[in-house]
């Protein structure tokens, strides 16, 4: 055979989930080995509930609080300019900046910046400290708030404190204790460099992987000495559109952003990069989970290394200002060495008033410095008009970069309706996916909607497979898509190829035409579960499908098509579905998808099971319709799957997605399936799940567990209706 590749970037085979902390830390004590078999790493309980104890804090003394702390310098960390506020936003800023939009996940959400591998992230170099600097705070006012929330907060107070613009904020964001394992960090094996980022990388590898939006492995964005250390302006802006794209931020929004954020604090660089210590996760014991420690000594100098880059970016660090575009646009910059090396530029003939104060000493002056992102705002022309426009209108930025701020830190929070506290903004905006409250439908329109949509002409798989495909776009990452809003009827998801929009069109014709006044969204989940008592007793159980009505009807108008593009599932193993070969096994794509569902195992073994049965298959394919009594819905699947006389080959060498499954006594052609049907007889976890339901006796235990976890689904998003977990 071929020899494995060597190359360390290209070695690794892609997997859906990547790298793992075990890989980065082999010797970490495995903690997670106590938390096996439904037990929780989480010492708060079930019983907690952060939304309770949320309303019970002391909002404005947590503020002040907070408040103080920017200007208490603590000799173990001293304060640049006797301020912590710009430090603290790096770290919100860090905090949700790991969010991307394709899958929903990283976000400040659940507080990952604590655990590996983001405490221990080059790019989050020191940002330990900023951490510890809050714990007394945290100690003091425990449950009643989060990390999560806390992270976010301290980013709010340092700007309002430093005179900046806040929009408000929302609290919600419930703590988790374990690092997220079904987060994807890339496959890469080494990440970008700590602190000087001198290893000039090649193009190739620079592409963005999968869904991150990171460049490199280690970074929460761009290289800041521009794409692999080459320090090309236009380069960075291409990388910097790219990432932040990801992120649902324009062009506008990044400017305003990283403008806005530069007009705070400065980057670190004082000493060649081996001057410090290693990373939080590969410290000493002793040194109690603190990293990048240099001796306290240089400590006090200010001698601190963080990303190597060295300077404040305007004359007035701890100030919410202009200045930051006015040095930019006043005078023309080189290229220079930091102390530590790293590349970055420098005013030519900066005016002393232009000079930034020394971080120890505000006696001294020193000259102010853009990194080479920093620069793409001025030389790259579309990312120059909208600099131009900051710099001649100031109020243009206030306003652009409040927004820009709140929707970076509650980008992840979902519907409006999670965020807590008395600073939630009233004005609602697009990107939080707003639905109109609905009405829930009298216990006599939901019985007469159900006789008519049975006798309507719609088969059991076309009731099903839209309120599925209405209500499976739910993820619990970011808590957008599900039912509610009825979505699925508006673009761009009504044209989606999954969503077979010509056949889609009918049925939500055919609803709309019953469904008097009962909202769209309600009518298509109600219909689902009207099909599925139907098919239960056609399959020989009665049961019942509880339904919670009270869903809105979104609008077209507040419909933000170009973050919704993101979500179009590009595999969807619960009706059969890939849209184009990918380089992730199938079955990890149905996987990905049952966990941003937010199912276990088992419900993603019933859910695959009964919906092959019912007749949900893209394109009502055959693939995996393992019965001949489609429509009813019985545990055939897995009594047809795990049939000891059938034997499974591919349809056609060439690709590995189709087989058909023979008949032993005659070789005969019995059955089709795919990968993500097959699955469940091949992987032995799986496996013994799906022996469970197709066992003698355990019929109605199938059709039951098929309806608890499909109602589920269908709840996913009512934050209106359940006090749901606030995890993310
Ligand atoms: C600091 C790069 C976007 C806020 C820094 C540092 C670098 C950097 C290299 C210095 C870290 C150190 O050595 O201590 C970048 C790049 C960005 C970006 C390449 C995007 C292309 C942002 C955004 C914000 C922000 C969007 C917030 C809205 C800050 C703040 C500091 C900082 C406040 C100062 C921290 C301190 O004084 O300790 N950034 N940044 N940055 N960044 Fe950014």
């Amino acid at each position: 055979g071929e020899a494995a590749p060597q190359c360390p970037m290209h070695g690794v085979a892609r997997s859906l989930l990547g790298r793992t902390n075990r890989d980065w830390w082999p010797d970490a004590l495995p903690v997670d080995m106590l938390h096996q078999h439904g037990v929780s790493p989480d010492p708060m309980g079930e019983e907690y509930d952060y939304a309770e104890a949320f309303k019970a804090l002391d909002y404005n003394a947590l503020k002040a609080d907070l408040t103080a702390l920017m200007t208490d310098s603590k000799s173990w960390w001293p304060a640049d300019y006797g301020h912590y506020g710009p430090f603290m936003i790096r770290m919100a800023w860090h905090a949700a900046g790991t969010y991307r939009v394709t899958d929903g996940r990283g976000g400040a959400g659940s507080g990952q910046q604590r655990f590996e591998p983001l405490n221990s992230w080059p790019d989050n170099g020191n940002l330990d400290k900023a951490r510890r600097l809050l714990w007394p705070i945290k100690r003091k006012y425990g449950k009643h708030i989060s990390w999560a929330d806390l992270f976010i907060l301290a980013g709010n107070v340092a700007i309002e404190s430093m005179g900046g613009p806040v929009f408000g904020f929302g609290g919600g964001r419930k703590d988790v204790f374990q690092s997220e394992g079904d987060t994807f960090w890339g496959t890469e094996e080494l990440w970008v460099d700590q602190g000087v980022k001198t290893r000039i990388i090649p193009e190739e590898e620079l592409e963005l992987e999968g869904p991150l939006a990171a460049i490199q492995m280690g970074l929460i964005y761009v290289n800041p000495e521009g794409p692999g250390g080459n320090p090309d302006p236009l380069a960075s802006a291409r990388d910097m559109k790219a990432t932040f794209l990801r992120m649902a931020m324009n062009s506008e929004e990044t400017v305003a952003l990283t403008a806005g954020g530069h007009a705070f604090g400065k980057a670190h660089g004082a000493k060649p990069g081996e001057t410090f210590g290693k990373s939080p996760a590969s410290e000493a014991l002793q040194m109690q989970g603190l990293g990048w420690l240099t001796d306290s000594d240089e400590i006090g100098k200010g001698h601190i290394t963080t990303s190597g880059i060295e300077g404040a970016w305007s004359n007035n660090p701890t100030k919410w200002s202009g200045d930051y575009f006015r040095l930019l646009f006043k005078y023309d910059y080189e290229l220079v060495k930091s102390p530590a090396g790293a590349q970055q530029w420098q005013p030519v003939n900066a005016a002393p008033e232009d000079m930034a104060p020394d971080a120890r000493d505000p006696s001294k002056r020193v000259p102010t410095m853009m990194t080479t992102a920093d620069m793409a705002l001025k030389m790259d022309p579309e990312f120059r008009a909208i600099s131009e426009r900051f710099h001649a209108d100031q109020s243009a930025l206030d306003d652009a970069f409040a927004r820009a701020w709140f929707k970076l830190t509650h980008r992840d929070m979902g519907p409006k309706i999670r965020y807590l506290g008395p600073e939630v903004p009233e004005e609602t905006l697009i990107w939080q996916d707003p639905v109109p409250a609905g009405t829930a439908p009298s216990d006599g329109d939901v019985a007469a909607f159900k006789s008519a949509v049975l006798a309507s002409g719609l088969s059991i798989g076309q009731l099903v497979k839209t309120a599925w495909a209405s209500a499976s776009t739910y993820r619990k990452s970011d808590h957008r898509g599900g039912a509610n809003g009825a979505r699925i009827a508006l673009a761009p998801q009504k044209d989606w190829a999954i969503n077979e929009p010509a056949e889609l069109a009918k049925v939500l014709a055919k609803l709309n035409e019953l469904r008097g006044g009962m909202s769209l969204a309600d009518a298509i989940v109600l219909a689902g579960s009207a099909a599925i008592e139907k098919a239960a007793k056609d399959g020989g159980y009665a049961v019942d499908v509880p339904f919670t009505g009270g869903r809105g009807d979104a609008t077209q108008d507040w419909t933000d098509v170009d973050s919704f593009v993101w979500m179009e599932p590009q595999a969807d193993g619960f009706r059969n579905y890939l849209k184009t070969s990918q380089t992730v096994k199938t079955e990890e794509l149905l996987l990905d998808k049952a966990s941003l569902l937010g199912l276990s195992g088992p419900e993603m073994t019933v859910l695959v099971g009964g919906l092959r049965v019912l007749g949900v298959n893209h394109g009502d394919i055959a693939d995996g319709v393992l019965t001949t009594r489609k429509g009813a819905l019985t545990n055939d699947f897995f009594v047809n799957l795990l049939d000891n006389e059938v034997f499974w080959k591919l349809v056609d060498t060439s690709s590995d997605q189709q087989f058909i499954g023979h008949d032993r006594s005659n070789a005969g052609e019995k059955w089709r399936a795919t990968r993500t049907d097959l699955v469940f007889g091949s992987n032995s976890q799986l496996r013994a799940t799906a022996e469970v339901y197709a066992e003698t006796g355990n019929e109605e235990k199938f059709v039951k567990d098929f309806v608890k976890a499909w109602v589920k689904v269908m709840n996913a998003d009512r934050f209106d209706v359940t006090s749901k977990p606030v995890t993310s």
